[in-house]
C-alpha cells in the first residue's frame, strides 16, 4: 500500500505518536485527514502547521458515542469513502488497583478499547467501500505483557491485541488489513512522568507503526531483542517471569503512582 492521495481518520492525532503520525502521512502525500481530540487549540494547530492538507477537524471524545458516529457520517458526506483508519488515542492511569478511582478504571475502557470497538465498527462501511483498506491500532507492550500496577491499562490494550487478530481475520476476504503496534515507553506527554529515562521518540515510533501498516505486517513491536525475549517466556513460562518481575516489585509500584495521563 501506498499512502498518497489516501483519505486517513486517526484518533489523538494532535499531539505525541498520533501527531508525529500525522506528519510522516503529510510526508508520505496524505493530504485529507480527519482527526478527533479533545482539545480545539491543538485541532486548529494542526491546520497551521500543515497548510496544505484539508483537515476534518472532530472536537470531541472518543469515549462519547455521538462523536464516533458524527465522525463516520461527516466522512461518508465528505469523502465518499476511507482508506486508512488509524486507532491512537488513549490515556493511563496506574498504580495499586484499589487505588485507582473508580472514574479512571471507566475512562480507561471506554477511551482505550470501547471507542475502538465502536469507531471501526462505524468505519468499516466507508472502509469497505475504498480499494484497498488498512486499519491500524496502537496497543502498548503491556498488551503482550500484564505489568503490576498497570492492570487496567495493560488489560485495555491486550483486549485492543485480540480485536485486531479477530478482526485482521474477519476482514481478509474484504482486503482490508490490520495492523497492531506495541510501542514501549515513548517520549510523550503521557510518559512525562519519566523523561528523565531513555525513551523511543514518537517520530520513530510513528514511523516505523506506519511502515508495518503499509506492509501489511500483522504487529510492530518495539524495545528491541530484549523485549522479544521477554514477551516468549510470558507466554512459554509465565511462572519464570514473575520471578524477574518479583525483584523489584517496590521500585515498579514506587514508578506507577501519579503516573497518570487522563
Ligand atoms: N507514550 C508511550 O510511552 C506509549 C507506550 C505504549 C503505547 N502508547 C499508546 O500510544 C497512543 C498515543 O499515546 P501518546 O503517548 O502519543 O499520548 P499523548 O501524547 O498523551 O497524546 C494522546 C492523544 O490522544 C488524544 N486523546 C486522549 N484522550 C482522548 C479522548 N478521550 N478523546 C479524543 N482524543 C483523546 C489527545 O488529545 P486531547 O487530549 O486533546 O483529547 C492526544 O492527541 C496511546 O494509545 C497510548 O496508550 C504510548
Amino acid at each position: 500500500m501506498q499512502l498518497e492521495g489516501k483519505n486517513v481518520l486517526i484518533t489523538g492525532g494532535t499531539r505525541g505518536i498520533g501527531k508525529s503520525m500525522v506528519r510522516e502521512l503529510v510526508n508520505g502525500g496524505v493530504s485529507k485527514i480527519a482527526v478527533i481530540a479533545r482539545d480545539r487549540d491543538n485541532l486548529k494547530q494542526l491546520s497551521q502547521e500543515f497548510e496544505d492538507v484539508k483537515f476534518l477537524r472532530i472536537a470531541g471524545d472518543v469515549a462519547n458515542i455521538e462523536v464516533l458516529r458524527e465522525t463516520a457520517a461527516r466522512i461518508e458526506d465528505k469523502w465518499g469513502h476511507l482508506d486508512i483508519l488509524i486507532n491512537n488515542a488513549g490515556i493511563v492511569s496506574a498504580g495499586p488497583l484499589e487505588d485507582i478511582p473508580d472514574e479512571d478504571i471507566y475512562d480507561q475502557v471506554a477511551i482505550n478499547y470501547t471507542s475502538i470497538l465502536l469507531l471501526t465498527k462505524y468505519c468499516i462501511p466507508l472502509l469497505k467501500s475504498a480499494e484497498e483498506a488498512a486499519i491500524l491500532n496502537i496497543s502498548s507492550g503491556l498488551g503482550l505483557i500484564g505489568m503490576p500496577f498497570y492492570s487496567v491499562y495493560a488489560s485495555t490494550k491486550a483486549a485492543v491485541r485480540q480485536f485486531s487478530d479477530a478482526m485482521r481475520r474477519e476482514l481478509a476476504p474484504f482486503n482490508i488489513s490490520v495492523t497492531c503496534s506495541f510501542p514501549t515507553a515513548t517520549n510523550t506527554d503521557m510518559m512525562q512522568k519519566f523523561k528523565d529515562r531513555e525513551m523511543d521518540s514518537p517520530e520513530l515510533v510513528a514511523k516505523r507503526s506506519l511502515e508495518g501498516m503499509l506492509n501489511k505486517e500483522i504487529q510492530v513491536i518495539f524495545g528491541g531483542e530484549e523485549r522479544l525475549k521477554e514477551n516468549r517466556l510470558n507466554f512459554e513460562d509465565p511462572a519464570a517471569l514473575d520471578e524477574v518481575v518479583a525483584q523489584n516489585y517496590e521500585q515498579r509500584k514506587t514508578a506507577s503512582l501519579d503516573h497518570k495521563a487522563v
